[in-house]
């Protein structure tokens, strides 16, 4: 098994959300992994997160930062690792980092991506909710 650098450097803090194959449907015309497909990974995995902090529905409303470190590749195992970094009122902000297990090599796993991502807690009407006190 191959073991994740960030699993390492933070355990217990980070949690792996979201792990997805690379498939050739999700390239660009010019046959690398689209970057759009990444950043909706991205969004999924931190929504996630964001769900489990809100007890319920959530819209992503800014995206803070977001780098793309190295190319993923079609076939490289990609895995979305998430943070809880800070909720507000109605907000809960995630750090996402993003690693390729590389098909071509499986021992080698690197980071591609990382982001910082609020979503805003909302009610039946879409409107902010005050998120449930954490425990
Ligand atoms: C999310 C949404 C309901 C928030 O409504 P709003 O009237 O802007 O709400 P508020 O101004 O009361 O802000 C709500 C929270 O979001 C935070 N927020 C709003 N805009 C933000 C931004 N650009 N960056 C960081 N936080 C932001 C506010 O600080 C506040 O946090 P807090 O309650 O923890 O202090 C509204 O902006 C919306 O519907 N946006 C579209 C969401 C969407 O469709 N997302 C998917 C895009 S494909």
């Amino acid at each position: 098994m191959t073991s994740h650098p960030i699993e390492e450097r933070n355990p217990g803090e980070w949690q792996l959300t979201v792990r997805v194959l690379a498939m050739p449907a999700d390239t660009n015309p010019t046959g690398d992994v689209f970057g759009g497909w990444l950043m909706s990974q991205v969004d999924i995995a931190g929504s996630i997160l964001a769900v489990q902090v809100a007890q319920g529905r959530v819209a992503t409303v800014a995206v803070h930062e977001f780098q793309f470190l190295k190319p993923v590749l079609v076939g490289d195992l990609v895995s979305c690792y998430t943070e809880l970094e800070r909720t507000g009122n109605t907000s809960v902000r995630v750090k996402v980092e993003v690693y390729a297990e590389r098909e071509r090599d499986p021992r080698t796993v690197e980071q591609v991506a990382n982001a910082s991502i609020t979503y805003v807690a909302v009610d039946e009407n879409a409107r902010p909710r005050k998120l449930p006190a954490l425990s």
